[in-house]
């Protein structure tokens, strides 16, 4: 399914007051507090690069697999030292490399919408893995989407050349655990008026934390803890992301 194509361009914009470096600095704690000498870290879904940039700042070397050209292309031109994206997909990749830790966040993983694709991810997470190396995720979770239910959520964001209004609208599929995200994005061009529309689909696979645990069982890991992402709260009905954390048997 292709998405992050030209929706890439304004990524950064929209994510403009997401609080990077906070979420850097959780994962950082975590993945010291289990393993203090980690060092490499495979990062699935890296994007614009935005978690790379903190983490190199925090003394990592950072890989990068993600599937989006011009996510790459964003990632790359924050010129980040130790840091080296790669695009491919993070179903079917090919390193000759195992890592201290691999991380995947901001709900990388729900975009694997059916087992086939998960248990691929695992299984290659898992053969990148030094042993006892740690895996690290975060994803939609399974009792908040239900209880939320997901809105319609518009967001207005500017620099000062465009002004950006991305529609989210979305549709629950209750018998695959699947929402599919509509997103409508409009792009004024604050000189000419000039006005470009996209859209993207973005189907998002929601998960229980025992539908993960036997998965991550199954292929290899032991469950280290399950928490909300940056808060580590234990996850309730009203947790949209929780972060599991695994480690390689
Ligand atoms: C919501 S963005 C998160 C990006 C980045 N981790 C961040 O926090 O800003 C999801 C990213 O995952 C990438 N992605 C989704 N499915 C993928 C796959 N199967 N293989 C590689 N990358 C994938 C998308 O291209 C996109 O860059």
């Amino acid at each position: 399914m292709a998405n992050f194509l030209n929706y890439s361009k304004y990524y950064d914009l929209l994510y403009k007051d997401k609080n990077y470096k906070e979420e850097t600095n959780y994962i950082t704690q975590t993945l010291k507090e289990l393993n203090p000498s980690v060092k490499d870290i495979l990062e699935l879904g890296s994007g614009s690069g935005s978690h790379a940039y903190f983490l190199s700042q925090n003394g990592f070397s950072i890989t990068g697999i993600e599937r989006s050209q011009s996510m790459v292309q964003e990632s790359l031109q924050k010129e980040i030292p130790n840091f080296e994206p790669i695009q491919a997909d993070i179903t079917d990749f090919e390193l000759n490399q195992q890592f201290d830790a691999v991380i995947s966040i901001f709900h990388v993983i729900s975009y694997l919408t059916n087992n086939d694709s998960l248990i691929d991810c695992l299984q290659l997470v898992h053969k990148h893995l030094k042993p006892k190396g740690i895996f690290l995720f975060d994803f939609w979770y399974t009792p908040a989407v239900y209880s939320l239910k997901p809105e319609t959520r518009i967001r207005r964001l500017e620099d000062e050349s465009i002004s950006v209004v991305r529609i989210a609208e979305s549709t629950i599929h209750t018998q695959t655990n699947v929402v599919d995200v509509n997103f409508e994005v409009h792009i004024q061009d604050k000189q000419t008026l000039q006005t470009q529309v996209l859209k993207e689909l973005h189907p998002m696979r929601h998960f229980s934390i025992p539908e993960l645990e036997l998965l991550a069982r199954l292929t290899g890991f032991e469950i280290v803890k399950s928490e909300e992402f940056l808060t580590k709260s234990k996850p309730s009905d009203t947790t949209w992301g929780v972060c599991l954390i695994l480690r390689k048997k």
